[in-house]
């Protein structure tokens, strides 16, 4: 099992914050599982990992092998929680530089990502990077209406039907949206577009082991069985309200302690690059579901060692107001020994027959002291292995700490009020009707912004 140690936090929380705490962690327990809190028209991912549709997985990996055997790129169009966990998965359990690969060797077509900004110059190098390439597109927006995609998605939706011809575009082009509403479902009904569902009662950032996910993942060649396989594992474990026998009960509850004693920010640090979309998914995780009424923790993220050497002094001796929580990965995949120099004109002999593996978790356990010596509180999440079993777990992980963390902050962890305040002033500043009020107001302001 993925294991949670908050021994490093130790000298900042006394035993009785941990008791004190436990009967609302009770309460928290009761509203998810009862479904009595606020959000709970969205808790369809608390038994998805064992209540998935079969027949729509199925649908899903067969989707999958086609895509692998007729094309070069999958090109995945979402943002938020429509992308990050397709990503992260892919990211950290492909090869680090599988973009580099040929199709050959990577043993799947690669996954690049549309729809998740808005720059001109990303769409414009994307089109050059499919030329004379094989490609498939998996647009991917429970509402249907998110700007980004949207946009992406009438841009290659046209370069699609350009290349290929109305007939085979339609068989390459897959839509995964709501089950009955919006304007992708429509479409999907009118083109004939092979199409999935993002469950009603689950929300983008919790859909990542359901066609949202599953599907990219998938083609890229990790096997969404075993994720789903660790998710039920980790479900069937984490069930108790005791923070003593449930690992992820307790990672909820000492956050919880922690942000009570002024520690507002959260480092999650990691010592694998292909771990760094793993970060930005939990960032949106914890982000958007905790972040609301004035309250929450602020989610950061780290990729050590590389970042020690630019975050690494402000966290050691900076504002005291962050505490981390450390991603360790027992084992590495490869070994890679450091060489005996006879020369040794580097000095490095010391380390000569060491496995980097060995140096990476002594950096990690010297930052971890050095941290809490500097008054920085230190979690620690353990999971065996880069694997597509240990992925699905530690996604479910973390999906049912936010969900009981955020009822122990008495917030809804499952909507996103405050995403909409920026959508409606860029509507309005675009011209969209029905926003005409507010685009004079706020071109008042701009234009008083320029005057200063
Ligand atoms: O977690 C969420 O709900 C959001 O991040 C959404 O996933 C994101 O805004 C994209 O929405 P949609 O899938 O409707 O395009």
């Amino acid at each position: 099992m993925i294991r949670f140690n908050a021994q490093n936090a130790s000298a900042f929380v006394s035993p009785d914050e941990v008791m004190q705490i436990r009967p609302q962690l009770e309460a928290a327990h009761d509203l998810l599982r009862k479904g009595r809190g606020p959000g709970c028209e969205y808790l369809g991912w608390l038994d998805l990992p064992s209540q998935y549709d079969r027949e729509e997985l199925t649908r899903i990996i067969q989707a999958a092998a086609r895509i692998r055997r007729n094309s070069d790129i999958l090109l995945v169009i979402g943002i938020g929680g429509s992308y990050l966990g397709a990503r992260a998965a892919i990211d950290m359990l492909s090869h680090s530089f599988s973009s580099l690969l040929g199709k050959r060797q990577r043993k799947a077509p690669l996954i690049l990502f549309a729809g998740n900004n808005l720059s001109p110059d990303y769409l414009a190098d994307l089109t050059d990077v499919l030329e004379n390439k094989k490609v498939s597109l998996n647009v991917i927006s429970k509402s249907g209406t998110t700007t980004e995609p949207a946009i992406a998605f009438r841009v290659f939706k046209r370069w699609m039907e350009e290349r290929y011809g109305l007939e085979e575009a339609q068989k390459r082009i897959y839509i995964t949206t709501d089950k009955s509403r919006g304007v992708l479902r429509k479409l999907a009904g009118e083109m004939g577009y092979e199409s999935f569902v993002v469950p009603d009662d689950i929300g983008g950032r919790f859909s990542v082991l359901t066609a949202v996910g599953l599907l990219p993942i998938a083609v890229a060649g990790i096997p969404v069985r075993e994720m789903l396989r660790g998710a039920r594992d980790g479900a069937k474990a984490w069930q108790k309200p005791d923070p003593e026998a449930n690992d992820c009960y307790a990672y909820a509850v000492w956050r919880n302690i922690l942000l009570r004693k002024g520690y507002g920010i959260e480092i999650m640090v990691n010592y694998e690059p292909t771990m760094n979309f793993f970060t930005e998914w939990w960032k949106q995780l914890f982000g958007e579901s905790e972040g609301k009424d004035g309250r929450g923790i602020f989610p950061a993220g780290v990729d050590n060692t590389t970042d020690l050497h630019s975050l690494g002094q402000y966290i050691q001796d900076g504002r005291r107001m962050l505490f981390e929580t450390v991603l360790l990965v027992d084992k590495a995949r490869h070994a890679f020994k450091v060489p005996f120099d006879p020369e040794n004109r580097d000095g490095l002999n010391f380390l000569a027959d060491f496995d980097l593996a060995d140096i990476n978790q002594k950096a990690a356990q010297g930052t971890v002291l050095a941290h809490v010596d500097g008054q920085v509180p230190n979690l620690r999440i353990t999971l065996p292995e880069r694997s597509a079993y240990w992925f699905g777990q530690l996604v479910y992980f973390f999906e049912l700490a936010c969900a009981i963390s955020g009822y122990l902050l008495a917030v809804n962890p499952f909507n996103q009020p405050g995403v909409e305040d920026y959508k409606q002033n860029m509507y309005a500043l675009l011209g969209k009707p029905g926003f005409e009020k507010r685009r004079t107001e706020l071109e008042k302001r701009l234009s008083r912004e320029r005057d200063v």
